[in-house]
């Protein structure tokens, strides 16, 4: 634990973006944090903590405190016939404990391999792919609280999980950091392979019995087709949310545009595949600068070399207009933007 000045984020986020910080220091553990914190209070300072940096977009330099959560370890707390306990660190990476789970033949994670990020920032967007979202996993997570420095702990009802929303995002943003999640994982798989990609993979590798580690290498096979390495191509993954519509104003679309992709919510509305709009808008592999939209992916803005935070918020500011003119739908950005 150790505070620096004027430090470097550019490894720090998977936009791979240049921006400094002004202050910055790594912690291992609470105890590590909470002399951090109590600086951060006495100088007023603001305060960013990042894990993978994989939900961030820096659009300038950092002229606070920013902190990168290390807290590992993962444990088993106990078991029943059904479920195991698991107590993870919040500075895990996500796929490192998905994979665990996998060599440990427990279930339920399985859908969300391969998606970037640290452990600790799952629960704050509700992360999730191809049918599952974290909540389905979730049990609790201890956070400290910024002001006070205590240990508070929050079930899944507390959390108000929604699609990429927690309490974490809204009523409670920066006052907490979270430093352990608490997962209720499966002994007996019970698979979620109705998303249509995932049995078409699973066919083109010719399994026809599988299991939760073949789901995840058919999962993982799927991002990797579509979606850009960020060691390779600094990006966010998806910019924006899938935008929620009224069904009449669905219904209206889908005359215009019969090729729409959309699907039904259980309250009524319909999701429609913001991908969908962006590419039919004509932004599909186009670029702005040095910003670009993904060529096999439209939902995902892309560093095309060197950009910096401002290249890619005008591209977005940009597609949100196109789509805006073209269908009169508001996009919302996904990404935490700084
Ligand atoms: N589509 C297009 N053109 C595009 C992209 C998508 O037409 O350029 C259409 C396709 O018809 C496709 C549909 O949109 O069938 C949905 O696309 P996809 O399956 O790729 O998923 P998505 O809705 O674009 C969401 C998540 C992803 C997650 C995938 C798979 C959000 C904001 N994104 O994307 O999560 O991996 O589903 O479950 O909900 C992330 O949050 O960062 C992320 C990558």
């Amino acid at each position: 634990m150790q505070l620096t000045e004027h430090v470097s984020l550019l490894s720090l986020n998977t936009f791979g973006i240049e921006a400094k910080a002004r202050y910055f220091a790594e912690f291992a553990s609470v105890a590590e944090l909470l002399p951090l914190l109590a600086i951060k209070k006495e100088r007023q300072l603001q305060l960013l903590v990042v894990g993978g940096g994989s939900n961030l977009l820096l659009t300038k330099d950092f002229d606070g405190l920013v902190l990168r959560n290390k807290i590992r370890g993962i444990d088993i707390l106990k078991a029943d016939d059904e479920f195991v306990y698991v107590r993870v660190g919040a500075g895990e990476v996500w796929h490192d404990f998905v994979r665990w789970c996998i060599d440990e033949n427990l279930a339920g994670l399985e859908n969300m391999s391969l998606i970037p990020g640290s452990v600790g920032a799952a629960p704050m967007q509700n992360i999730g792919a191809y049918g599952v979202e974290l909540k389905e996993v979730f049990d609790a997570l201890e956070a400290i609280h910024i002001e006070s420095g205590e240990m508070h702990r929050f079930n899944k009802e507390e959390c108000k999980f929604g699609y990429r929303e927690s309490i974490f995002k809204t009523s409670h943003k920066n006052q907490y950091v979270i430093t352990a999640v608490h997962f209720k994982v499966r002994k007996q798989a019970a698979l979620n392979t109705s998303y249509g990609a995932i049995e078409e993979e699973l066919r083109r590798m010719q399994i026809s019995n599988a299991g939760i580690k073949e789901v995840s290498d058919a999962v993982c096979n799927i991002r990797r087709s579509k979606l850009p390495d960020p060691l390779v191509t600094g990006n966010a993954g998806s910019f924006f949310k899938n935008p929620e519509v009224l069904k009449s104003f669905h219904d209206e679309l889908k005359l215009r545009y019969p090729e729409l992709v959309a699907y039904p919510l259980a309250n009524g509305n319909m999701k429609l595949a913001a991908g969908w709009l962006i590419e039919h808008c004509g932004w599909k592999g186009k670029a702005l600068g040095r910003a670009g939209v993904h060529s096999k992916q439209a939902l995902v803005l892309v560093n095309l070399g060197g950009a910096n935070g401002n290249e890619v918020l005008q591209l977005s500011l940009q597609v949100k207009a196109s789509v805006r003119e073209k269908f009169g739908v508001e996009l919302e950005t996904e990404v935490n933007i700084i």
